[in-house]
């Protein structure tokens, strides 16, 4: 009796043990965009907190964490002197002139020089020189951002990759996860679309997503190849083509949900999470607070974002929204990265930072002015918060386009903003009840899912580890060759079989034809 009571004790407390002690996850996330960090700093505190060790190579040191937690940390890399080099761009404002393929190009360079940055780095040169790679970790995490000679550490310890992909579904990714997405319906994230195009759209949304395909193949993806033979040519591995190894990743965590994506066909190993970075709100600080409290006809709150900087922005622009806020009654927060902004009206009150959830939260915040970045629309559509969008590059233009179709948003030219334009906005959006009814109903279709984001990442992260990369899950037309992927070798087969019959009954009519003209002749 004794010894089957202390049996089950220590078996219990080995399966705890073995539970508790989770899994070695290497997580490499070298693209210095600081944006970028809210998605996956989510996923890696989640990861820390169900007991799994984690060590996640940044530019953006996480503080003190859990013991659980080593951080290998890269000096950040200044990717905007590359955008000055190469475009001439002043600040981000600058962007908005950048054609689509001109921003794919900005892309590919920045992402380019970061991951070389990365690779230069000592701390993580070690990483890679590593000679006991046995058993050390038991999944790589990475982004799915312009960084793919990472995919190398894959390989290098023998472990399934899943990839978290700020930008959500992006229509490459078909040729990652062996499915077809149609062109026809499936707008190019760059691009100003949404799921119902015209021709001229649908030309272009197949010319924008051609020319990706092909650019990714023949030049962005061997920039990697040539990086991986530059600095990991001494590794006893023999590293195929990139283009290959990115049809190695098990699962892609995407940064999109229904309703602000489109539908689209999708597969297994992929798995929509937007919104993961959004917590429940925490108390604002004091004078955001008395600010916010104090709004009793309401208030603005605008931001554009990390990357754009309303401190750079033109005098003239400057001015024009300064005259518009003076004249309303409503209260404006504006996240502007300077001390002092001069003739600032009594209603609108300036901070470098802000937090940004926990004001959307606020009851009193009517009007969200934005960029239309993925983060900030997810949170404004969270909490219920009517958008006045102001587009710059990348896919903010998609985003607007989404949320105007569906009538949460009005979405505004920066360029051509005028004093007219944009007081006329806000006060469709703080007084036509149309968009704050249809905000609110997106709203509860955004927060109704069988389990929350952040939880559907870790069972997502969790079975791959369990399944070991989960090869059951991975699509069978990986395999193929293209022309068999696209059916050709089958539609050759159909025309072959087709003009035969064709042939053959042609020439029966032709000899019958003859006969009876001979006939004819002979009577
Ligand atoms: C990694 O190994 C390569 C080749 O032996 C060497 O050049 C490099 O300095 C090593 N890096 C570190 C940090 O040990
Ligand atoms: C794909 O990943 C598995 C481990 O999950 C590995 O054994 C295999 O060599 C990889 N293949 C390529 C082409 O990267
Ligand atoms: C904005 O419109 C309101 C009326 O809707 C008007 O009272 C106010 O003067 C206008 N402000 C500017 C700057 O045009």
């Amino acid at each position: 009796m004794n010894f089957r009571k202390y049996f089950s004790i220590f078996f219990v407390l080995l399966l705890t043990a073995s539970y508790s002690n989770g899994a070695r996850i290497l997580a490499a996330f070298v693209f210095p965009g600081k944006s970028h960090t809210m998605m996956y700093n989510a996923i890696i505190k989640e990861l820390l907190q169900r007991g799994h060790e984690v060590t996640l190579i940044t530019n953006f040191p996480q503080g003190n964490l859990l013991s659980n937690y080593k951080e290998v940390q890269i000096p950040v890399y200044d990717f905007f002197k590359d955008i000055k080099e190469h475009f001439g761009a002043k600040s981000h404002f600058d962007l908005t002139k950048l054609t689509m393929t001109g921003f794919m190009k900005m892309l590919d360079i920045i992402g380019e020089k970061a991951t070389e940055h990365a690779l230069q780095q000592p701390n993580v040169q070690e990483i890679f020189n590593r000679t006991d790679t046995n058993d050390v970790y038991d999944l790589l995490l990475v982004s799915q951002f312009y960084q793919e000679a990472f995919l190398t550490l894959g390989l290098k310890y023998n472990v399934p990759i899943v990839t978290s992909s700020t930008l959500g579904y992006e229509n490459f990714m078909s040729h990652m996860m062996g499915i077809i997405q149609p062109w026809s319906f499936v707008p190019h994230g760059f691009l100003p679309y949404d799921d119902r195009m015209d021709f001229v759209e649908r030309v272009t949304n197949s010319i924008a997503s051609l020319y990706e395909d092909l650019h990714r193949e023949y030049i962005y993806l061997p920039k990697h190849d040539a990086l991986v033979k530059k600095y990991l040519s001494h590794l006893p591995i023999k590293f195929p083509k990139m283009s290959e190894m990115e049809r190695n990743v098990s699962l892609i965590l995407l940064n999109s949900h229904a309703p602000i994506t489109t539908p689209r066909p999708t597969i297994t190993g992929m798995v929509p999470v937007g919104g993961l970075h959004i917590y429940p709100p925490k108390p604002l600080p004091a004078d955001i607070k008395k600010f916010l409290d104090d709004a009793t006809d309401g208030a603005i709150y605008f931001s554009l974002g990390t990357n754009i900087k309303s401190a750079d922005m033109p005098p003239e622009k400057m001015k024009l929204f300064l005259e518009v806020f003076s004249t309303m009654k409503q209260r404006i927060l504006w996240k502007f990265e300077a001390d002092k902004v001069p003739k600032l009206p009594k209603n609108v009150m300036v901070q470098k930072w802000m937090p940004q959830n926990d004001i959307l939260a606020h009851p009193n915040v009517k009007v969200f002015i934005t960029h239309g970045g993925l983060f900030g629309s997810q949170e404004g559509v969270y909490h219920g918060v009517p958008m006045l969008g102001m587009p710059f590059f990348c896919d903010q233009y998609l985003n607007l386009k989404k949320a105007t179709k569906a009538g949460y948003a009005i979405s505004l030219s920066f360029p051509d903003i005028t004093k007219e334009g944009l007081n006329h906005s806000l006060t469709e959006l703080l007084e036509n009840p149309f968009y704050r009814e249809n905000m609110k109903r997106i709203s509860e279709i955004f927060r109704d899912r069988p389990m929350n984001a952040r939880d559907t990442a870790m069972y997502w992260i969790e079975y791959i580890i369990r399944h070991k990369g989960a090869p059951h899950i991975r699509s069978a037309g990986l395999d193929l060759s293209w022309y068999q992927f696209y059916l050709l070798d089958v539609m050759a087969f159909g025309v072959l079989v087709v003009s035969s019959i064709i042939g053959v009954v042609y020439i029966l009519i032709r000899s019958l034809v003859r006969r009876k003209k001979i006939k004819v002749k002979k009577n």
